[in-house]
């Protein structure tokens, strides 16, 4: 079985740019306001798979706890030096673990599982180990958030003219110092495997100077389980847990998504 978090660790072009590449999807608008609602008033915030704290500036404040574990120890250390210290956050506690077995002596009233978080535990017994362990460090009053791709775009055939689409390039200006070019990006098949179970997205990053020669190319498999809201209540109710709320995406117009809610039963 591959193993989800894969794509996210290394030195590469993907986990070096990962703020640029992957933060700023159309479907993440609203995220930011969500997550500061979601969080308001609350005194201690765990982020599971916080990699690089993108969420952090919507997840901190200067009198919350607020702790972020992942597995990639690159998108880490970039959590580590962008918000590690910041006051103002908490200065967010940072830590290797597993979404499948990780362990805090310590009960949160909030929980954010972002960005597809979930998506990336590929088997099934990961998926419940990690479910248990939400409801185990959840306060008896507290709730968690996960953020899935919606099941029915992952499930469908990806036309070829769409996925030729999927592509692009960013300018670098200041990300690499003295050095000006820019960071290419395509999909290059889009499908579904292990008898309808998991999506496979396949990518090429490319870096280039300002003339347009390629420096580095590498290539890359995103694999995300598929688990709609279904699979997510019955997961849920095996911890201990039950849904109480459900939306499809951040702003009213965005149906993309799956963002559920979840509480002690
Ligand atoms: C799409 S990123 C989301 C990161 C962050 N929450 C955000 O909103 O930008 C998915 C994250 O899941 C992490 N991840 C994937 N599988 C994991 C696992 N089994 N345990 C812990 N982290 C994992 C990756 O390292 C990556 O940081």
């Amino acid at each position: 079985m591959e193993d989800g978090a894969e794509f996210f660790s290394g030195h590469n072009l993907r986990v070096g740019f990962y703020d640029l590449l992957f933060g700023r999807a159309s479907n993440l608008i609203g995220e930011m306001d969500f997550y500061r609602d979601f969080t308001a008033g609350a005194g201690s915030v765990l982020e599971a798979a916080c990699g690089s704290g993108r969420l952090f500036p919507a997840l901190g404040a200067a009198d919350r706890l607020l702790v972020g574990f992942d597995a990639s120890l690159e998108l880490l250390q970039q959590a580590r030096t962008h918000y590690g210290s910041d006051a103002s956050l908490g200065r967010p506690l940072l830590c290797a673990q597993r979404m499948e077995n990780f362990a805090f002596g310590h009960h949160f009233e909030r929980i954010i599982v972002g960005y597809y978080g979930l998506s990336y535990v590929l088997d099934a017994e990961g998926r419940r180990s990690f479910m248990q362990r939400i409801a185990d460090h959840l306060t008896p009053e507290g709730q968690a958030v996960l953020h899935l791709p919606d099941a029915d775009l992952l499930r469908r055939a990806v036309p070829q003219s769409e996925i030729d689409a999927q592509r692009g390039s960013l300018v670098l200006k200041s990300e690499i110092p003295d050095f000006t070019g820019r960071l290419a990006y395509q999909t290059t098949d889009s499908r579904v495997e292990g008898n309808g179970a998991i999506h496979v997205t396949e990518l090429t990053f490319a870096l280039l100077d300002e003339s347009g020669t390629t420096l580095r190319e590498e290539t890359a498999a995103m694999h995300y389980a598929i688990l709609d809201r279904q699979d997510i209540e019955a997961l849920a109710a095996s911890a201990g847990l039950r849904l109480v709320e459900s939306l499809s995406g951040f702003t009213e117009d965005n149906e993309s998504e799956l963002i559920v809610t979840l509480v002690p039963a």
